[in-house]
């Protein structure tokens, strides 16, 4: 018999089970942490006690949905744990984020988070980043030079559109420039010549921010790095 795993979905559920009554929980975005919220909210039906944020307006429904109570962001100084999906991630748990828009959200949500797990499946493991375009977050205020300064590191631009073909705006009202370097060998210092663009609101390359990763495999196993 031929089983077809969900990856996604075991490595989501299986990261899931670190959620405890009493903590303040991160919900990601993505097709893999719709699976996150998916189980999340079973568990809170069945009696778990969370306060929730999430890194997007889609999240944000679907746990709503899922009748994940939520507090203002004002009112959460820490999070304990923030689960989320990745794009690409590397064997230093390097990640690239950002493939669904939602990169600054996600990044300032992990950057206050006591613990960040990430999610995936085990086609997003790579040796080195950047197969995957690097997703930035820019100002649309003249952002011609802004992808001017991003062509000037070495990559090729393409401003995200959506399925109608209009420039995709970001739960901030930003636009996303999609960097192809095809290699990334020195992430650190990628990172922070693109912080130093002005114009550049925030980038996808998220550097020793992720605790552990949960792999799905293909064989319905789970690999956890971290
Ligand atoms: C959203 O902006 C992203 O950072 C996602 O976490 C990432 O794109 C992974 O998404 P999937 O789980 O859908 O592959």
């Amino acid at each position: 018999m031929n089983t077809e795993y969900n990856m996604k979905q075991i490595a989501a559920e299986r990261a899931a089970g670190y959620v405890q009554s009493g903590m303040k929980v991160g919900l990601g975005t993505g097709s893999t942490a719709y699976y996150a919220i998916l189980k999340i909210g079973e568990m809170v039906r069945a009696g778990l006690d969370i306060q929730a944020v999430a890194t997007s307006r889609a999240s944000e429904e679907l746990a709503v949905q899922q009748g994940i109570p939520f507090t203002p962001v004002r009112d959460i100084d820490r999070l304990d744990l923030t689960i989320d999906g990745a794009d690409e991630l590397d064997g230093m748990l390097r990640l690239i984020k950002g493939g669904g828009g939602a990169l600054l959200r996600e990044k300032m949500t992990a950057y206050r988070s006591d613990k960040l797990i990430i999610i995936a499946d085990e086609t997003k493991e790579v040796p080195v980043l950047g197969a995957f375009p690097l997703p930035v977050e820019i100002i649309p205020f003249a952002y011609e030079w802004t992808v001017q300064s991003l062509k000037e590191l070495g990559c090729s631009v393409q401003i995200r559109r959506d399925r109608e073909g209009a420039v995709y705006e970001t739960d901030n009202g930003n636009y996303i420039a999609d960097c192809s370097f095809g290699r990334i060998s020195e992430p650190e210092e990628l990172a922070a010549r693109l912080t130093g663009i002005p114009g550049v609101v925030e980038h996808g390359l998220f550097l020793g921010m992720a605790d552990q990763a949960i792999i799905g495999c293909r064989d319905g196993s789970v690999r956890i790095i971290g």
